[in-house]
């Protein structure tokens, strides 16, 4: 509330105690209006922060499949035999990923950028192992866990299917955050 000016020296208000009563109600009002509509964008902008990355977290959490990626071909599996890896990129061309069979004959993909500093990794088949070369990051082949260095996350898990000797990428997972 403005404080209310004394009258002045003639018993009227002067033109300078009008100015000054003005100046108040404005500078309240603006104050007033500034710190609401502070309060309003911050709340929104938290809101719309957290919300935008709920939808990633409950994903992460519960370990669910990514909606909706499409069904890429991958290679011939005649082109990959027992030891052997071969690069490409899903669910997008900017997510690396990697097609690892197995020197026991397993068929695995996962996206290959490293969960530590992003490094591609790379399969070594004497090892039957994933590894990072960059910090010497390793990771389990038959599930993309991290198993040694400094990742403490796995591997996104591409979802792949054969089909008449093709072999297809159909979707990606995150098991975890
Ligand atoms: S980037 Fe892979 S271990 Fe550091």
């Amino acid at each position: 509330m403005s404080k209310e000016c004394p009258k002045g020296r003639h018993g009227k208000k002067s033109n300078h105690d009008m100015i000054n009563l003005m100046d108040n109600v404005d500078q309240n009002d603006d104050l007033r209006y500034n710190r609401r509509a502070f309060i309003k964008s911050a709340v929104g902008a938290s809101m719309a922060l957290g919300l935008s990355t709920v939808p990633f977290s409950v994903r992460a959490m519960i370990g669910i499949a990514e909606p909706d990626h499409d069904r890429v071909e991958i290679i011939d599996l005649a082109r990959l035999p027992e030891g052997e890896a071969f690069t490409f990129n899903y669910p997008t061309e900017n997510d690396p990923a990697l097609l690892v069979h197995t020197v026991k004959g397993e068929l695995v993909a996962y996206n290959s950028a490293c969960t530590h500093l992003m490094c591609p990794v790379f399969y070594q088949k004497e090892k039957d192992i994933l590894l990072c070369p960059c910090h010497k990051g390793y990771f389990d082949v038959s599930n993309g866990q991290p198993v040694a260095g400094p990742p403490q996350r796995e591997l996104p898990l591409i979802e792949i299917e054969v089909e008449n000797g093709k072999v297809y990428a159909v979707g990606r997972q995150y098991r975890h955050g």
